[in-house]
């Protein structure tokens, strides 16, 4: 059985060296991110601001690994600043649009189950379409 266990691991792990070799420029980022026709759309709300309307959802779903102690790929997101910041990978917003900024494309990137993979407990479709809002109005 241990032996079975340590051979499922290793057969992954290699799986997964694969993949990153595959790519070496992008190695962390192993599925691909989902098209813009795939991302839940942008919600037509109005004057959406991170003060009032993203930080409450960063703040449940995101801020435990992404706060101020010992952020995840050097991303914040527990204030506007830092989220419009970026981490060790660069800026996460393009301001002014939504589907090409990594902070959406991150959390629309479709896993082998077919949900969405990031985080574990991902948002859902109107909390995504409240952020691309955010972003697509200039991220203020
Ligand atoms: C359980 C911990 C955890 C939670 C919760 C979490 N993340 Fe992450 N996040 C990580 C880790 C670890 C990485 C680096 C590895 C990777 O890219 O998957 C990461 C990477 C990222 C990146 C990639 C940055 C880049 O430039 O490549 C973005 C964007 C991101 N997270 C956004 C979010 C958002 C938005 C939420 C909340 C909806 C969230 N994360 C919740 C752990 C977490």
């Amino acid at each position: 059985m241990k032996l079975y266990l340590f051979s499922l691991m290793a057969s992954s792990f290699l799986a997964a060296s694969a993949v990153a070799a595959e790519n070496p420029t992008n190695a962390a980022a192993s599925p691909a991110p989902a098209p813009a026709s795939k991302m839940p759309p942008a919600s037509a709300k109005q004057g959406v601001t991170f003060a009032k309307d993203i930080q409450p959802i960063f703040e449940t779903a995101c801020v435990r690994c992404h706060g101020a102690t010992n952020p995840r790929a050097g991303v914040r997101l527990d204030t506007l600043d830092a989220t419009l910041k970026g981490g060790t990978n660069g800026k996460m917003v393009v301001v002014g649009d939504s589907a090409k900024s990594v902070l959406v494309t991150k959390i629309t990137t479709v896993g082998p189950n077919g949900a969405f993979s990031h985080p574990r407990q991902p948002l859902d479709n109107d909390q995504i379409g409240l952020i691309r809002a955010w972003i697509d109005q200039g991220a203020k």
